[in-house]
Formats: structure tokens, C-alpha cells, sequence
């Protein structure tokens, strides 16, 4: 798999959410964040959203889940049929069984890390996951500043992933941008989140296109 761009909602115009997904018709996935007050400071949106959202775009659902107890909430999303269902490493109290979960649900299981949480003991999970989300901001809100921090993070997930044989796609997410994407797949990323490098651009869908060319110089397919 090449590389993918998936544009976040969350710089878009929520109250226009299905225009929002109808502006970049050459992203990948689009990409809702799911918060709850609890696990990180903002609320967002929810289950009768993402179903709404289904219903509306033919683009595939990428949801990360920044959202307490995880094990209890995760399987909804992929019920509702959202093709990903990424969750937090930090608030899962049983990654296996959740992961073992959304896929028979049919979603790919994505598993996410905060700025500070060490990818190395994610190794045994690999098996497990479709993706490994390394977040390049701590999470919560969009338009943060890059952290360069987490990028020897990103060489380290894909190396993981590299010596484990599987298919697994290591995505970055927060202040992903022209300036930054070069940096994230050099590291070893594939899948890059962007919401206001995409949805504050006047023109989303020359925004997706920019950010995938230059991408696909540090990593052509
Ligand atoms: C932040 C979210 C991101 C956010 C990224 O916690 O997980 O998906 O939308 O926004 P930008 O691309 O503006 O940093
Ligand atoms: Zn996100």
C-alpha cells in the first residue's frame, strides 16, 4: 500500500459535514475524532455522527477514538460501520481482546500512542493490529504545532513493523502539513491525518493532492 491521506473533520465545518467529505473525493479515508471530555480535554462527535457520516460519503471512516474505557465503547464503530476503529494504548484496559474485537467486527484495529507512550512494548502486539497510530501532538485539539519529538518514534514504529513481516500502516496524526509530511514518511509513515493543512485551505482537494505528492517522494509505491 502506498501512501494515504486521510483528512480530519475536525478542521472542517461541523455543522457541513457531509459537504466537508464531498470536497476531498481523493483522500483515502476521512478521518473522525471521537472525543469525550474525559480522556482528553474537548468534546466532539459520537456514534449517531459517525452513522450519519456513513450514510453520507462513500469515503471509508477512519475513527480514532480519544475516548475513555475504550474496550466498552470501540465496538459500536465498528458496528456502525466505520472500516477503521483506532483506540488508545493508554485508556484500552484489554488491547487484545478490543483489537480481536473490531476485527470480527470487520474494522481494521488501529492502536494509538500518546507524545509520551513508548512504542517498544507494542511489539507482541503487532499481530493484533492493522495500524499503529504514533500521534505527532498530544491529542485533543487540532492546528498544534508539529512535535519533531515523536518523529525517531515513527522510525522506531516502522521498524517494528518492518521486522514483524506483517501488513501493518503506521500513521501519523496532528500538524501534518506541507512542511512536516517529508519528515513523517522519511521517518517511515504511511498513512498521514491532516485537518487544517487540508480544510483550511481554500481548495481541500489540492491540499490532499500536495501533501500526497510530497509524501510519495519519501516513499513511492
Ligand atoms: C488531534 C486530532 C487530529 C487533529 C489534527 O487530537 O487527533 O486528528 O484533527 O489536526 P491538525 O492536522 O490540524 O493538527
Ligand atoms: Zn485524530
Amino acid at each position: 500500500m502506498g501512501v494515504q491521506i486521510a483528512p480530519s473533520l475536525l478542521a472542517a465545518d461541523f455543522a457541513r459535514l457531509a459537504d466537508a467529505a464531498a470536497t476531498v473525493p481523493n483522500a483515502d479515508w476521512l478521518h473522525v475524532d471521537v472525543m469525550d471530555n474525559h480522556f482528553v480535554p474537548n468534546l466532539t462527535v459520537g456514534l449517531p455522527v459517525v452513522e450519519a457520516l456513513g450514510k453520507a460519503t462513500d469515503l471509508p471512516l477512519d475513527c480514532h477514538l480519544m475516548i475513555e474505557e475504550p474496550d466498552r465503547w470501540a465496538p459500536a464503530y465498528a458496528e456502525a460501520g466505520a472500516a477503521g476503529v483506532t483506540f488508545h494504548l493508554e485508556a484500552a484496559q484489554a488491547p487484545v481482546r478490543l483489537a480481536r474485537e473490531l476485527r470480527r467486527l470487520g474494522a481494521r484495529a488501529g492502536l494509538a500512542l500518546r507524545p509520551a507512550t513508548p512504542v517498544e512494548p507494542c511489539g507482541d502486539l503487532l499481530p493484533e493490529l492493522d495500524l499503529l497510530l504514533v500521534m505527532t501532538v498530544e491529542p485533543g485539539f487540532g492546528g498544534q504545532p508539529f512535535l519533531d519529538a515523536c518523529l525517531p518514534k515513527v522510525r522506531r514504529a516502522r521498524e517494528l513493523v518492518s521486522r514483524s513481516g506483517l501488513d501493518i500502516w503506521v500513521q501519523v496524526d496532528g500538524g501534518v502539513t506541507t512542511e512536516t509530511i517529508e519528515r513523517c514518511a522519511e521517518a517511515g509513515a504511511d498513512v498521514f491525518v491532516a485537518g487544517s493543512a487540508v480544510y483550511g485551505d481554500e481548495e481541500p482537494a489540492a491540499a490532499v493532492q500536495r501533501l500526497r505528492a510530497l509524501a510519495s517522494k519519501e516513499r513511492p509505491s
